[in-house]
């Protein structure tokens, strides 16, 4: 069973997403615990509906951000996390971070990365003028929503979308990829060769794969 540690700064409903499908049964894995990273989240008052420790690493509260990384490293620590999940996490994780937990973060982003990484994805979605927009799942890396892609599901963007309108439809897909991708790794079953995640078939077994 993976022990999962889920980050995220607002609203949670993506770390809820998680979490329901691990309560009924199609995550092999548990949240040990959701760190935030500010006071008065959404996300934590659902982590504690559904009992699962809430760390508060409140980044106010520091000097500066690597006082701030320094504190969540040790959190990370304490939890000893197989996979880390950003769930709506809106800091960029600092890349000592980032190497020690190499090929064991991953992120939720809403547009199809590469187009529209950053802030307000959405809004720069509806700014260009793309027909098709959702959501991406993917590895982090040093980069700005730039790591390898685990999923992704598509939406189309109507002609009289608002932001909120096109967030509210790229957020449903949010909701069936990020459960699904957080299964695919607790089943050891994505492999990342190069920029390229291979998702292997759910009976494949390590060095049995051949015909013999
Ligand atoms: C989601 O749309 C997620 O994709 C986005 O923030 C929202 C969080 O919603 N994340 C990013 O933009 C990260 N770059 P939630 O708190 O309800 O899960």
């Amino acid at each position: 069973m993976k022990r999962i540690v889920m980050l995220a700064s607002g609203r949670g409903s993506n770390f809820l997403a998680v979490a329901s499908a691990i309560t009924r049964g199609m995550i092999h894995g548990r949240c040990v615990g959701l760190i935030v990273d500010r006071r008065g989240t959404l996300a934590a008052v659902r982590a504690e509906e559904c009992g699962i420790p809430v760390f508060l690493v409140d980044y106010p509260g520091f000097s500066g951000k690597s006082e701030y990384e320094e504190e969540l490293t040790r959190t990370l620590g304490s939890l000893a996390p197989d996979l880390i999940v950003l769930a709506g996490y809106m800091k960029i994780l600092g890349s000592a971070i980032i190497r020690d937990y190499a090929g064991r973060i991953i992120n939720i982003h809403p547009s199809l990365l590469p187009s529209f990484p950053g802030l307000d994805a959405q809004g720069q979605a509806l700014e260009y003028g793309v027909k098709i927009s959702g959501c991406t799942v993917h590895f982090v890396d040093e980069g700005t929503d730039s790591g390898p892609v685990i999923l992704q599901r598509a939406v189309p963007v109507l002609d009289d979308d608002d932001p909120k309108s096109l967030a509210e439809r790229i957020l449903h897909e949010e909701h069936i990829a990020l459960p699904a991708a957080v299964s695919l790794f607790c089943e050891d079953r994505l492999r990342i060769l190069g920029r390229t995640v291979i998702r292997l078939d759910s009976d494949f077994q390590e060095g049995r794969s051949g015909s013999t």
